[in-house]
């Protein structure tokens, strides 16, 4: 079986945002394994308009259609999701709305005050109005953890229990993501 794509999707584009951490200790970990080819997808870089702008610049437009044409490389998803208001971040939203996720897996990287499990319970039940299969691990990022690696005392990867539960994920991620890559060829 050939490498699964994965897409490491950077839901907030917050300046001095926390994102890039789990963003990047996510694709170090996914790197290492032989069955997964790994890229970050950073919304920062996708500069949409909101769906159904009536005063949409083509840029806009274009960049929107870029966003729907990379989303179709991939074979799978890791959203990391920041906690706002106890939902998912407006620009993450968006994405989604524009985007084409159909048939694919996701599974949900959240830090926050309770580890984004707020924002996240909300993306499964957003994921499976796109057609797509959530993936039962979620990645919680504690206050605690995410306190320490602000601070620079820590990295995401000294924690064993994050470890643990973000290789679990990747099992069952590629799992899914090959399952219904043959059942999408057929
Ligand atoms: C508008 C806003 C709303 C927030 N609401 C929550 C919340 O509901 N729950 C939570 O755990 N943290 C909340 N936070 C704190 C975020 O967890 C924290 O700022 C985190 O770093 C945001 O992710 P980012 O830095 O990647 O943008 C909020 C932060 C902002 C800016």
């Amino acid at each position: 079986m050939s490498k699964a794509k994965i897409g490491i999707i950077v839901g907030s584009t917050r300046i001095g945002r926390f994102a890039e951490y789990p963003a990047k200790w996510v694709a170090e970990l996914a790197g290492k394994r032989g069955d997964i080819e790994v890229e970050i997808l950073d919304l920062i870089d996708y500069p949409m308009h909101f769906f159904g702008e009536e005063r949409t610049t083509t840029a806009q437009n274009e960049t929107a259609e870029r966003w729907k044409k990379k989303l179709r490389e991939f074979d799978g998803f890791v959203v990391i999701v920041a906690e706002y208001n106890h939902g998912p971040t407006a620009v993450l939203k968006n994405a989604i709305d524009l985007g084409d996720f159909i048939q694919k897996p996701v599974a949900f990287v959240g830090y926050g005050g309770v580890g984004g499990a707020r924002a996240i319970e909300q993306l499964r039940l957003i994921f499976v109005e796109m057609g797509s299969a959530s993936v039962k691990t979620g990645v919680h990022i504690a206050y605690p953890e995410y306190l320490t690696v602000i601070k620079g005392e820590k990295t995401l990867g000294d924690y064993a229990h994050l470890n643990e539960a973000a290789t679990s994920q990747l099992d069952q991620l590629v799992w899914w993501a090959n399952a219904l890559k043959t059942a999408r060829a057929a």
